[in-house]
């Protein structure tokens, strides 16, 4: 049997990666033009794989430019940021490890690293620093990579995942307006920062009085569409030796909301179930294992909120949008209108629902299906395939 055409648990960015045509070509032109970019958008909805894919494509077309990506998922303090971004931008620049010592003496003025090397020199190479010295010259580091551009003859692009997370280092604020400070003035050095919570990102980026405001373009990353989701869904399935009928495979994205990491979720359980030719049988228990397999985190997810939370979203789901009427108040018990304001922004902030001009919506459409089975034992059949026939 052949591999599943379908991933949802990593990033995609060669084989399983559909569409987001316009997006490659504006974040590559941005990044070569050195337009620093941004890209926020909700949970797993493909950030990180279309950078991966863009700067794929830029190591395969321009050589001169030098990319780096940082994943600060771990990094959970400044001198970490600061060791990680010298080491990794040390690295790119050469392709030998001689030449890495050498760089690290020979670029650095005031700072003295720490250098270390693993069995492999090639994976464990690292840089450490004396904290004290470190918070006095941090602008050696920051400005490391127009340093070494200038003395190469290269650019750098330096892209940074989850950056969000810097926000929590003590001192965040200083270093929030150092970095902008240096990094406004580098020629030969590109950013690209994305991360996974979305409001966070936003009052980074978007907030006037905010250091960062205005550093480059926002990309507001959208879902892919359902016809791009349609062909990729039957060109999988042909491609493995399987098939799906054009308005069969059409269900997977309407009822997963066209969510990228979803559709693939379903896709997959549903060429998993599927012989040779997949109908809207298999698509049925393909969803029950989806929900299923995501059960643990549902729960827990719940486990976070307070009743009147999950009774605002018991509103929501029965598709009330004036939370506040009094008679919605009452049925759902969800307190005073204060409360209902408090709740509705909370669940907002965490990404639970988005209130779009006149709607309140689930922004996780599995976890719609399953709450709306869990609290108002509404089965499968009812909530989706009575009303699709
Ligand atoms: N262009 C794409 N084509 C097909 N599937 C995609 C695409 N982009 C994302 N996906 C699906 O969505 C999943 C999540 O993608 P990715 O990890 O890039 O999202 P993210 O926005 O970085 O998520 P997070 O917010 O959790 O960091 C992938 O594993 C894949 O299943
Ligand atoms: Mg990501």
């Amino acid at each position: 049997m052949s591999d599943s055409p379908f991933i949802y648990g990593n990033t995609v960015s060669s084989e399983a990666f559909t569409n987001r045509k316009a997006e490659i070509k504006k974040l590559y032109n941005n990044l070569i033009q050195g337009i620093n970019t941004m890209i926020i958008s909700p949970r797993r909805w493909g950030k990180t794989s279309l950078v991966e894919k863009v700067v794929n494509n830029i190591k395969r077309k321009n050589k001169d430019h030098k990319t780096v990506i940082i994943d600060l998922f771990s990094v959970s303090s400044e001198k970490e940021f600061l060791e990680t971004f010298a080491g990794e931008v040390i690295k790119v620049s050469s392709n030998k490890w001689e030449e890495w010592i050498d760089n690290s003496k020979n670029f650095f003025r005031q700072l003295i690293p720490k250098i270390s090397f693993g069995i492999d020199p090639y994976s464990d190479f690292s840089l450490s620093f004396e904290w004290e010295e470190l918070q006095k010259h941090s602008n050696e580091i920051l400005n490391l990579p127009e340093v070494i551009a200038k003395k190469k003859n290269i650019r750098f692009i330096i892209c940074l995942d989850e950056f969000q997370n810097t926000a929590s280092y003590p001192g965040f604020l200083d270093f929030e307006k150092k970095m902008r400070a240096v990094w406004q003035r580098q020629k030969l050095v590109t950013y690209c920062l994305y991360g996974s919570k979305r409001h966070m990102m936003a009052d980074i980026f978007n907030n006037p009085s905010k250091p960062f405001y205005r550093f480059g373009d926002i990309i507001l990353l959208e879902k892919i569409n359902t016809k791009d989701w349609i062909s990729f869904i039957i060109n999988s399935f042909a491609k493995t030796g399987k098939m799906i009928e054009k308005t069969d495979a059409a269900i997977i994205p309407k009822l997963m909301k066209n969510h990228p990491w979803y559709v693939q979720q379903l896709a997959h359980y549903t060429w998993n179930l599927t012989d040779q030719k997949a109908t809207v049988e298999e698509i049925k228990k393909a969803l029950e294992e989806v929900i299923y397999a995501n059960t643990p985190f549902y729960q827990k997810e719940i486990e976070t909120m307070s009743p009147t939370q999950i009774n605002l979203l018991k509103a929501v789901a029965s598709g009330k949008v004036q939370l506040t009427s009094t008679e919605v108040m009452q049925k759902y018990k969800l307190g005073t209108p204060r409360n209902v304001l408090k709740n509705k922004k909370i669940l907002i902030k965490n990404d639970v629902i988005e209130n779009t001009g006149n709607t309140i919506n689930f922004l996780d459409p599995a976890f719609e299906i399953w709450f709306k089975k869990q609290f108002f034992n509404q089965s499968f059949e009812e909530q989706i395939w009575k009303k699709e026939s």
